[in-house]
């Protein structure tokens, strides 16, 4: 049996009501992203000086950086309404136009995954954003004519995973557009007391510091490495987590040294094993460890390219000699096997 991804930044169906509860509220109760942070201040102040919704903003980085959270926020600084949809749900032109006409002046749209839009959507939203104007089709056939609605100023903003797939076109109408990073160990040490204050969860810098640095720059992750030693805390030490604690906590649930959990073993043993090394396909790989390419792809390649694990080539993924050595497998001579680094 292998733990499934407890270090993935996606969202676990569980933990949604877990991170309500958990999520900054307000600019200062978020941690980090000094500069993103300083800019949209400035941002919401002017809109709110010229009495102008503040422009159009799109956030780009990896699953469970706060963008979500950040969005709300800026919302709640505007004092406005949040209405949050999502781009798969806007299946027709007519979803989008439902939405739209219902927004009162001032109202902040979100559309998470906004990369997946379709097309079609996608072109209505352009005048919505950049007139304030809503184009729908009303009737069928040859009675079929187009009709101009005008819409109260609001401010749309975008998330998404993949800005590479955001078209240039809809790129190009928002008037900000920023990248989220991972964040250093020591904000994610802040998210953690911040979360631990919360939940009244006993942490101390120690503690704090062993859940930091395995949480791959990711505050979800480190949120969810928190609830984890939390239960094992709360049954083998007294409620109190101090260093050793949250280590020994982490090693139970296979979360390692290097800050890798199962799925990214089975990556990489899948890779030396399966594949003698590579190079193999993104998707062969996928289905070998039993995940959605795109997961593969953005939850966990990302980490284990950094990390030096693993190498994209053109011809596909390649395990690198400190993947062997990780996994305490005998790396190839170098002669043997061409690709092998
Ligand atoms: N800067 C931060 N400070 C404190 N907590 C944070 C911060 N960023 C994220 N979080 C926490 O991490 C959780 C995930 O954040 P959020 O849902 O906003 O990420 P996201 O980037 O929208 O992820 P996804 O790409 O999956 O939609 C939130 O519940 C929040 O509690
Ligand atoms: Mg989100």
């Amino acid at each position: 049996m292998r733990d499934e991804g407890l270090l993935s930044g996606v969202l676990r169906p569980d933990e949604a009501a877990f991170e309500a509860g958990l999520r900054p509220r307000r600019m200062d109760e978020f941690v980090g992203q000094v500069d993103l942070k300083e800019r949209l201040a400035i941002l919401i102040e002017a809109a709110a000086g010229r009495g102008e919704p503040v422009d159009h903003l799109l956030f780009s980085g990896p699953p469970g950086l706060g963008k979500t959270t950040m969005a709300a926020i800026v919302a709640g600084e505007m004092g406005a309404q949040f209405r949050a949809t999502a781009g798969p749900a806007l299946e027709r032109a007519g979803d989008l136009a439902a939405i739209l006409s219902n927004l009162e002046r001032g109202d902040v749209m979100f559309i998470d995954e906004i990369h997946r839009l379709p097309r079609a959507v996608e072109e209505v939203l352009y005048s919505a954003m950049e007139d304030f104007q809503l184009d729908v089709v009303v009737g069928r056939g040859p009675a079929a004519r187009s009709i101009r609605l005008d819409l109260p100023g609001f401010t749309l903003i975008g998330a998404t995973t993949r800005v590479g797939r955001v078209s240039a076109p809809l790129r190009d109408r928002f008037g900000y557009v920023a990248r989220m990073d991972y964040y250093p160990a020591h904000e994610l040490e802040a998210v953690v007391g911040r979360s631990a204050g919360i939940l009244e969860i006993e942490v101390d810098s120690g503690g704090r510091s062993e859940i930091a640095t395995r949480s791959r720059g990711t505050p979800r992750v480190a949120n969810r490495l928190l609830r984890r030693v939390r239960d094992f805390a709360a049954v083998r030490a007294e409620g109190r987590v101090d260093g050793a604690t949250a280590r020994r906590a982490l090693e139970v649930f296979e979360v390692d040294r290097a800050g890798l959990d199962g799925v990214d073993r089975a990556i990489l043993e899948a890779v030396v094993v399966k594949f003698g090394g590579g190079p193999v396909g993104l998707s062969t790989l996928a289905i070998a460890v039993g995940e959605e390419p795109e997961t593969v792809e953005d939850a966990y390649e990302p980490f284990l390219l950094q990390q030096g694990l693993l190498q994209r080539t053109p011809r596909g993924r390649i395990a690198t000699a400190l993947a062997y050595r990780h996994l305490g497998i005998e790396p190839p001579p170098p002669d043997s096997q061409g690709t092998l680094l």
